[in-house]
This record gives structure tokens, sequence and C-alpha cells, in this order.
């Protein structure tokens, strides 16, 4: 399963609004879309696919267009963004109906009035929670420890129209796909799957994530999974920073844009797997 040594191919990441695209949200990786069709191998639907961190989704998005969505797990500890995603699961007219009653509403004032109020409990809090993730200032999304979203206004007064059709469509392709409220340690046991791992980046806590794991805790959580199961994981750090075994194949990703993901454009992070792809990827 394990590759035997590190490589340094390179792929760029342009543009993530595509049909994987959900929310504005920081660390999304909708734009990934290339990369996954490359790194991911064909039969990974054949078992469980875990996004772990699973934040806007757009991993297990992509998933659940790519193998059908019975056999993939969104998962977050953050429960604002598990309601939201159960929301656009089981019940996305209900949902787009909240959100355009807010945006009927619209203005600044209205934004922090809807900041203090519950953005979990079901459909009334999903609607409110992506009200201000549409609305977020640079769609930059942020909440603090006690989980209150605390992220400014955009500067333009103009609520956006939904994409109502996506928004539709991802409803209808994740509508089997499981969603757990968990700490990623709850998949320490877990066997025979493929895991996606995208932690908020460790040793760079810009204060985006309600929580940052520590880099013991996730380099140990790692070492439990990687013998058996396939594992992909996204990081900023280099590998041997955060504890990634030497074993896993790294490939470097140059980021062309900075809304919604970085502060600034030309970043780079990497991608490491524990498994060899037995095509050669086509885009490096
Ligand atoms: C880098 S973001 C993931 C972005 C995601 N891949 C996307 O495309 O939107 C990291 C996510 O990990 C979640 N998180 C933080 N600590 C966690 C923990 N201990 N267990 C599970 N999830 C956690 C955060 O709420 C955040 O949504």
């Amino acid at each position: 399963m394990a590759a035997t040594s590190q490589s340094v191919q390179q792929y760029e990441v342009r543009n993530g609004r595509n049909q994987y695209h959900l929310i504005p949200y920081i660390g999304n990786k909708s734009g990934f879309s290339h990369i996954f069709d490359d790194l991911i191998p064909d039969d990974a639907g054949g078992g469980k696919v875990v996004d772990v961190f699973g934040g806007s989704g757009a991993f297990a998005i992509y998933c659940c267009f790519r193998f059908g969505s019975e056999n993939v797990v969104y998962n977050d500890n953050n429960p604002v963004l598990t309601n939201f995603v159960t929301s656009v699961r089981d019940n996305v007219k209900g949902l787009i109906r909240e959100y355009n009653r807010h945006r009927a509403r619209s203005s600044t004032d209205y934004f922090l009035k809807i900041r203090t109020e519950p953005l979990t409990g079901g459909l009334r809090g999903a609607g409110r929670f992506l009200y201000l993730a549409k609305n977020a200032f640079s769609g930059k999304i942020r909440f603090n420890k006690k989980n209150r979203f605390n992220a400014p206004m955009r500067k333009s007064s103009q609520c956006p129209a939904l994409s109502e059709e996506r928004l539709s469509d991802i409803s209808q392709r994740i509508h089997h796909m499981e969603i757990f409220n968990e700490e990623f340690e709850k998949f320490r046991d877990i066997r025979h799957a493929f895991l996606y791992l995208d932690p908020p980046y460790m040793n760079n806590t810009n204060g985006h994530y309600n929580q940052v794991p520590t880099t013991e805790s996730f380099a140990e959580f790692v070492r439990a999974v990687s013998p058996h199961n396939r594992v992909m994981i996204s990081e900023q750090n280099e590998p041997a920073k955060i504890g990634i075994p030497k074993t896993y194949r790294v490939y470097h990703i140059i980021l062309r844009r900075s809304l919604q993901y970085v502060t600034q454009k030309g970043s780079t992070e990497i991608i490491a797997v524990n498994y060899n792809m037995r095509r050669r990827p086509s885009n490096v």
C-alpha cells in the first residue's frame, strides 16, 4: 500500500467555483477536483470514503458525484456545519426558502442580529448560517472558540442570490451520504476505508476555526489509521513537521487564487498519500 519514497510532483489550483462548491469556506477544496481525479483510485468508492475534517464538504460532495453517495461519510466537529450539510441533504427546498427570507431583509444591522442567533437545531439555524456564510467579508467564515460566527459582513450590501440549481443538484447527489458530528479521533479504528484528512492548518493558527488539533494528536491518528486504510492528507506544513510518515508520497500544490482559501495568492501546500496509483497522474 505504501509508496516507497517522497516525490515533488506539482499541481496548480486556480478556481473552485464548480459543481462541488457549496459555500465559501476557508480551506474549501472544491478547486482540487482535478487533483482528486488523478490521485483518488477508481476503486476507492468500493469501501467507505470518509471526509474526516469535512468543512464545506467539497471532498465528500466530489466523492458523491464520482462514486455515488452510499459509501460516503462527511464529518466535522463543528455542529453548525453538520447541521447545515444535513439540511442541504434532507430539505434543500426549505433551506432555499429560509435563505430567501433573510435575503429579502438583508442589511448590515440584520447581518449582525442574525450573528447572535442560533446556527444549529435544524432548518432555521442552517438558513441563518447560509445567509451569514454568503455575506461574510471576503467569504471568510470564521468561528470563535465558543463556536460563535464572528466574521464581519461583506462590503457590498447586496445579498447574493443562491445558485438554486447547483444546491438542488448537490442535495440529490449526497442523498445517502452519512453525516457525523464527531472528533476526528472517533475514526481511529476504521478499517479498509479511504480517508481524507484536511485538518485546520496546524502550527499556523489563523483563527478561522473553532479548534485546531495538536500536531501530536494528529500524528498519532495518522500512525493509527495508515496501516489499515488508504489515506490522503492535505496540509500546509511540510510532512515531517506534522508527523506524516516518510513512506507517504508527497505532491506540492500551488494556489493561484486567494479568495476563501488563503490570504495570499501563490502560497503552497501539500497532498500526501500512503498508496500507489496504478496509472500515472496526468496533470503534473
Ligand atoms: C481545513 S478545514 C476543512 C476544509 C474542507 N476540506 C473543505 O473543503 O471545505 C478543517 C475543518 O476541520 C474541522 N475540525 C477542527 N477540529 C476538528 C476535530 N478535532 N475533529 C473534527 N473536525 C475538526 C473544522 O471545523 C474545519 O471545518
